[in-house]
């Protein structure tokens, strides 16, 4: 009897306490921002108060941004934009900077509209404000993660002390098509490197606290497979498995989340039949749902507007209420909610709560920034003057410059150069100041601010010492079947029969990459590779330095090169950092973040592709029906994790602390690294997994750990990562995400192609 009263009261108390929690949970606000205060009864008591007095037209307005005439990133404006920030109409504006501008934009909506709600700046601060940084992924290819955090801690200090408090970066698209001219603006192929990537940018974006003055809202974007595009084309379609989006589109997106992001983007394209701007799969069972994210979400460029041609819905009005019911907090420019959302409230097709909580998210963020307590506190002259471009600055963008180059060739030690010879500075791209910086510079300064080569070059080794002579002209639109221009050449070879050594800076325009610039053709672009051929009949040493968005196809440059350094777009110091790693003065360290192919035919090509069920086995010459190709190997010219140093590094010894990982006990494994050359330099030591048998296919390898470390020379060190049940998860066949029983191989090398090996086991 003791017992059936006991278990009777624990039921009733079970009973009382589900109760309390699901009575907490209904009443607890949806807030922002969870690494920030979430439960902040201030914050609440505002936006509560404010929701409760507006008028629908105040409410429809938080939902807009539109950008300002200061700068223009897409294809439409409003230039009445100022009237509707004082009659309340819009809430947000991007493309506006500098603390007298904001400022003066930020009086407007304070002063003017009836309850004075402060406006939020946004602006694409992608890799540095006005200190322009190397392109993301440059940055991406130094491999060095607390290097790229600080460089979006500085670009944050910059931005806000102008007055901006979002940046519509980081950019977290995975990408495996070279032709897409946006994996310029990414971190590459790989899911695990990625993930790490998107964490730092957050965290240096964001900093530990959104109310600082210095830190700025920051955004993952495009959500969701944008850089699946198919055939590499912009905003082209997509179509990818749950399987292989889960895998490999979202899993950046959620490391996003989980590092605290304030804000998401939607992407252009359709992801499986839906346009991702009114995706309620993306944006409200995965983004809301699964991951818990409470920041907002807006829209791309006028995204909602391009479902009309998408062909998902007949009108905008449709297009606002597909995009309102997935859960699109904010409309970038296309101002189709301020069109439309009135009506669609008013005749009852889209609940007013729906609005509210749109509006509510985009409150809590402007609060949590302090806005309302000072709307004027970012826009900041003395700020602006002590850091914008501040020595600290420039020399962090110099730094982060020279570890983003990749070595990619080195023949005979042709690098470092000697300051003493006569060097003949050839190519389109020697000497322009706007190709330096690359697309999406935000606030950089086109002229003047950006160290060409050619400058670099001077100021290292004396005028004196550098004939320079461009030799040929590169043109964004130009075409295969364009009729070349020589006229260049004949300079360009008289220049460099007078040097020692030939150095050509050429490779493609910064707006050859970038949004809507995709290509078909990855070789150099128009005759550089002819110019290329004529310099080589002279003999002398050639050292390409490529300036490039996104890889090239270099067979004839591999074959034909002495030396090629891959310099991406380097940003504001980037001739100087240019001739930091030529002439010695760095050792270049940084490895590539998606992998070189030989030809386009093989295209995607990335370095965890699956064995298929007739993979060729090494050196096999014959396609004995073999999945290979006739007229060219499978593997790639450079593969991801690929770069050379001015030293060697030689990897032993390689030891797991035990065969068997088990739910409690990861394993640790560990190498010997010796710097066997003649310099100190920086490696990245990479390990690699590859689980054998899945329940669906696994990849050949898997990156699940990586270090950069400086080796001086002579020196050995011992390397050692930890391995957890976490680094064998994937999606099995019944698409949960588990760990499975079996043997599993581990690689640790230098680059993808890492040879040394063991193996353990998880029983
Ligand atoms: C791009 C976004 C960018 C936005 C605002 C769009 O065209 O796709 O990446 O943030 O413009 O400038």
């Amino acid at each position: 009897m003791k017992t059936k009263n006991a278990i009777f009261l624990a039921f009733i108390l079970g009973i009382v306490f589900i109760s309390l929690l699901a009575f907490n949970f209904n009443d607890k606000k949806e807030t922002a921002f969870e690494s920030w205060n979430a439960d902040d009864k201030a914050m609440n008591a505002k936006v509560d108060s404010l929701l409760s007095v507006m008028t629908l037209d105040e409410k429809i307005g938080q939902t807009v941004l539109l950008t300002s005439t200061r700068d223009v990133t897409g294809p439409s404006v409003n230039e009445n934009y100022e009237k509707l920030i004082k009659e309340g109409k819009v809430g947000n504006i991007f493309n506006a900077y500098e603390a007298s501008f904001t400022r003066n934009l930020q009086k407007m909506a304070v002063e003017n509209t009836r309850l004075g709600i402060p406006l939020l700046f946004g602006y694409d601060v992608i890799h540095g404000h006005k200190t322009i940084f190397p392109i993301s992924l440059g940055e991406s290819a130094s491999f060095d993660l607390q290097a790229i955090e600080n460089a979006a801690r500085i670009a944050a200090v910059e931005a806000s002390a102008e007055g901006l408090h979002w940046t519509f970066a980081p950019m977290v698209d995975v990408a495996r098509d070279p032709r897409w001219g946006r994996v310029s603006e990414g971190s590459g192929e790989d899911v695990y490197y990625s993930c790490e990537v998107a964490k730092a940018r957050v965290k240096g974006f964001q900093g530990e606290d959104l109310k600082a003055t210095n830190t700025i809202l920051a955004c993952a974007k495009h959500y969701a497979a944008y850089g699946a595009a198919q055939a590499g084309r912009d905003y082209h379609t997509v179509d990818v498995s749950d399987r292989e989006l889960r895998t490999t589109y979202l899993p950046p997106f959620k490391a996003t989340v989980d590092a605290g992001v304030a804000s998401f983007m939607t992407s252009f394209n359709e992801l499986n039949g839906v346009p991702a701007t009114g995706n309620k799969y993306l944006l409200k069972d995965i983004l809301r749902d699964e991951w818990g994210f409470k920041g907002f979400v807006v829209t791309d460029y006028q995204s909602i507007n391009e479902m009309v041609p998408h062909g998902i819905v007949k009108d905008e009005e449709e297009a606002v209420k597909l995009a309102i019911d997935a859960g699109v907090d904010m409309d970038l420019q296309g101002e189709v909610y301020s069109k439309h959302l009135k009506g669609l409230i008013e005749n009852g097709t889209v609940p007013v709560e729906k609005l509210d909580t749109a509006v509510r998210r985009i409150l809590e963020l402007k609060y949590a920034l302090g806005l309302f307590e000072d709307p004027y506190r970012y826009s900041d002259e003395d700020r602006q003057k002590k850091y914008v471009m501040s020595e600290g600055h420039l020399e962090a963008a110099r730094d982060m410059a020279r570890k983003s180059m990749v070595l990619l060739k080195n023949e005979n030690q042709t690098l470092p150069l000697s300051k003493n010879k006569k060097i003949a500075l050839i190519g389109p791209l020697s000497n322009t100041e706007r190709d330096m910086i690359g697309s999406w510079s935000g606030a950089g300064k086109h002229k003047d601010d950006p160290v060409t080569v050619l400058e670099g070059f001077v100021e290292m080794i004396g005028a004196e010492n550098v004939i320079h002579a461009e030799g040929t002209k590169l043109s964004r639109y130009m075409k295969r079947t364009d009729a070349p221009i020589t006229s260049g050449f004949s300079e360009a070879i008289a220049a460099a029969k007078k040097a020692d050594v030939i150095v050509a800076a050429m490779g493609e325009l910064q707006n050859m990459s970038g949004e809507a610039s995709c290509r078909t053709d990855l070789d150099l672009p128009g005759n550089q590779k002819e110019l290329l051929k004529e310099l080589k009949k002279l003999n002398k040493p050639i050292v390409l330095v490529l300036l490039s968005g996104r890889p090239l196809t270099l067979e004839w440059e591999d074959n034909n090169m002495d030396a090629i350094l891959e310099a991406w777009f380097p940003g504001t110091m980037g001739g100087h950092a240019i001739a930091d790693i030529v002439f010695g003065d760095a050792v270049p360290s940084g490895k590539l973040p998606l992998t070189f192919p030989r030809s386009l035919g093989q295209v995607p090509l990335y370095y965890n592709m699956k064995n298929t069920g007739r993979p060729i086995k090494p050196n096999v010459k014959i396609n004995t029906y073999k999945s290979m190709y006739l007229d060219n190997p499978n593997t790639p010219l450079y593969p991801f994790g690929y770069g050379l140093s001015y030293t060697t590094f030689e990897y032993k010894d390689l030891k797991l602390s035990n065969d068997q990982i088990t739910n409690e006990k990861g394993i640790k494994v560990s190498v010997d690294v010796t710097n066997t050359g003649n310099y100190d330099g920086e490696e990245v030591v990479q390990l690699y997994i590859k689980d054998i048998v899945g329940s669906v296919t696994r990849p050949v390898k898997e990156l699940k750990g990586f270090q950069k470390v400086l080796i001086r020379k002579g020196e050995t060190k011992t390397i050692a990562f930890n391995l957890s049940i976490e680094d064998l998860k994937f999606y099995d066949i019944d698409m949960n995400f588990v760990a499975e029983k079996g043997d599993f191989k581990v690689f640790v090398g230098g680059d993808s192609e890492a040879k040394l090996t063991s193996g353990f086991s998880y029983n």
